[in-house]
Parts: C-alpha cells; sequence; structure tokens
C-alpha cells in the first residue's frame, strides 16, 4: 500500500541477558521522509537500526519495513533496504569505483550497468575525480561518503544510516547533510540516528528521542522544542547591583536566574514588539541592560526537560552542563551539542 508507513515498529523489545535494551519502543515512518533516532550512547540506537534492517531478531514487537515484516519476508525487506553503519565495510585496495562496481556486480547488475551506476553515484557524490583512487588514501569524509554510495546502488527504498556524521569535521558533515536532503528530495526514506542534536533538528522531518530503551518524547522538532520554553529574552545586567534590582523587578518573571554571570531570561514570543516592550519594561532608563540575546530551544532543553539531566559529555570533552545553574549559552548553539 503505498500510504503504509516505510517503517512500522510496535512494542520492540529487546534483552542481551539481563540488559534490557529496548523496553517496548514504537515507531511510524512515513514514506519519503527523513526521520531521526536521537539518544545518547548505549541509548539502544544501533540495536533499533539492526532490528529494523533484519539483522536482529527482536524478543517482542512487530515490524514492517516497507511494506514487509522483517521476520516473515525478511528477504524482500532486505531488497529494499540499505543499511550504512559507522564502520564503512569498504576494500581500502581497491579504487572508489571499483568498490562501487564490485558492488553494483553482486547486487545483479550486468558489467555495463554496473559501470554507468557507479559512475553515476561517484558524480552525484562528489567522487569522480578521486574514482580511481585506492580507498586507503580516502579521507573519513570521503570514505563515508562512497560507503552510502555503495548502500545506494541497488536503488532501496528505506536508507538506514547509523551515525552518518560521528567523527566527520564541519565541512563533511554539511555534505553529508546536503546528501540526506538530497535523498529525501528524491522519494527515499532516511531513517537515521545522532547523537547530535542539530543534526536531527536540520535534518529530520519527525525526531523520536530515546533513553535507556525507552522513546521520552517524539515529534517535529519544532513540537519537540515548543513543549519546552519557546524562546526566552537573555538580559546579561551592566553591574550586580543592577543585576539585583531587575531581578527584583521581574520577579517570578524570570525563568532564568544567572548572577555570575549577571543573566536574567524571561519568556518571549521573540517578536520585535515583544522584545523591545520587555526591555522598556525592565530598562527605561537605559542603563541597566548590557547586552541581550533572543535564546530558542534547542532539543537539548527537551531532553533535559524530559528526562531531568544532560545526558551525556559535550564533543570537546568537557562535563555536561547542569541545567539547574547554568543556562546554554544564549547565541552558542553549538553544532555538535551532544544529547
Ligand atoms: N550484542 C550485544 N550484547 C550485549 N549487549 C549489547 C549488545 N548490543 C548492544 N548491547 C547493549 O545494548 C545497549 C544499547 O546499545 P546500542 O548499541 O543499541 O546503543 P546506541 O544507542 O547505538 O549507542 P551509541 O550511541 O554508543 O552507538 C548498550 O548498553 C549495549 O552495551
Ligand atoms: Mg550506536
Amino acid at each position: 500500500m503505498a500510504d503504509e508507513p516505510a517503517v512500522e515498529a510496535i512494542g520492540l523489545e529487546k534483552s542481551y541477558g539481563q540488559v534490557r535494551v529496548l523496553a517496548g519502543i514504537d515507531l511510524s515512518v512515513p514514506r519519503g521522509s527523513v526521520f531521526s533516532l536521537l539518544g545518547p550512547n548505549g541509548a539502544g540506537k544501533t540495536t533499533t537500526v539492526r532490528i529494523l534492517s533484519t539483522l536482529v531478531r527482536a524478543d517482542a514487537g512487530r515490524v514492517r519495513v516497507a511494506g514487509f515484516d522483517v521476520v516473515r519476508d525478511r528477504r524482500a525487506v532486505r531488497r529494499r533496504i540499505s543499511l550504512t553503519g559507522q564502520y564503512a565495510a569498504l576494500d581500502g585496495e581497491q579504487t572508489g569505483e571499483e568498490n562501487l562496481r564490485m558492488t553494483a556486480r553482486l547486487s545483479g547488475l550486468s558489467r555495463r550497468e554496473a559501470r554507468e551506476r557507479a559512475a553515476e553515484l561517484l558524480e552525484r557524490f562528489d567522487l569522480t575525480g578521486a574514482a580511481r583512487r585506492r580507498v586507503d588514501t580516502y579521507s573519513g569524509g570521503m570514505r563515508r561518503r562512497l560507503d552510502i554510495a555503495a548502500s545506494l546502488v541497488g536503488r532501496p527504498e528505506v536508507v538506514f544510516l547509523d551515525e552518518p556524521t560521528t567523527g566527520l569535521d564541519p565541512r563533511s558533515r554539511q555534505a553529508m547533510w546536503d546528501l540526506v536532503a538530497s535523498l529525501a528530495g528524491s522519494g527515499t526514506t532516511v531513517f537515521l540516528t545522532t547523537q547530535y542534536l542539530e543534526e536531527a533538528d536540520r535534518l529530520a522531518d519527525r525526531v523520536t528521542l530515546l533513553d535507556a530503551g525507552r522513546v521520552v518524547a517524539e515529534g517535529a522538532p519544532a513540537d519537540l522544542k515548543r513543549r519546552v520554553a519557546d524562546r526566552r529574552l537573555d538580559l546579561t545586567l551592566v553591574d550586580p547591583a543592577a543585576y539585583a534590582r531587575t531581578a527584583e523587578r521581574l520577579g517570578d518573571t524570570a525563568v532564568l536566574r544567572d548572577p555570575d554571570r549577571l543573566l536574567l531570561g524571561v519568556p518571549t514570543d521573540g517578536s520585535a514588539a515583544h522584545v523591545r516592550a520587555l526591555l522598556d519594561g525592565v530598562d527605561p532608563d537605559r542603563d541597566t541592560v548590557d547586552r541581550f540575546a533572543v535564546y530558542e530551544a534547542t532539543l537539548d532543553d527537551v531532553f533535559l526537560a524530559l528526562t531531568g539531566r544532560t545526558a551525556a559529555r559535550r564533543t570537546d570533552g568537557a562535563p555536561a552542563e547542569n541545567a539547574a545553574t547554568t543556562a546554554p549559552a544564549a547565541t552558542a548553539r553549538e553544532e555538535t551539542t551532544r544529547v
């Protein structure tokens, strides 16, 4: 059926020994959309992807992918999907072109078709210049692109990408984002896992937040963000006296108080009129507020609001901020913020 979801999972459960990895999760991904499964290390993302892509059997639950049951019609599912994991399954001793041609031949294309398909994919993934080079000499980003190119040889309906940008530099990450967008644009369903909030936010039509094998939230990124304070006006006061005065004036309206940084935050809809009115109300003589920023909620805030904690470290290795004492920096929305 054309309107059947590309991926539908109901009540997925999985344990390894005593460890309950998935505690009954439901997912539904419309055809042609980009879906992101977001969660910290160990949340169960890879396990979910492995079940959906027929590599692992769930202990309980039902899964249909591309219209077929992953257990009963495993082969039919496999013909319609591709899976790209974090570690590319490429032959480093062969060139990029040879890898693609080999994959194409294995998927049943004739020699000529394989050559044409390889050329087409190399072009699409901006690898034509490196086509005749051994994959050993490719950068991480090039390898990742080639790996995805190889997974598209058979024109899958559903593409699973398990953390496609982990470990990539910002430029390669951007290239990967463009690629996902173009895949979706061509009608392919993309199911990606990520630890990067920014990534889910940018790419996905819908996001499911997974934590310790449970779904803690799901929806469009914008809907999820709306569940926490949507936008906030953060005011940096000129000195401690101004901070004290303003904090008293704002009373309960202040949703963020950070005396060390002389920072106070109040909810706003972000419109110029509202921000202006707030500023005038707080600082009629224009001598109290040093700077202001309109802070937009991130999925990080959502995760925090729903689980009561930040789930992991920042990519720079610094400990996760504790929201009870510090608010996320108003303007520095890190690209690499992890859940
Ligand atoms: N084959 C296995 N045997 C035993 N435990 C496993 C196995 N596979 C996964 N686990 C456990 O299941 C939990 C979830 O693992 P999974 O790989 O699905 O998480 P993840 O969300 O993909 O994490 P990451 O972000 O680190 O990739 C972890 O605690 C992991 O140790
Ligand atoms: Mg994983």
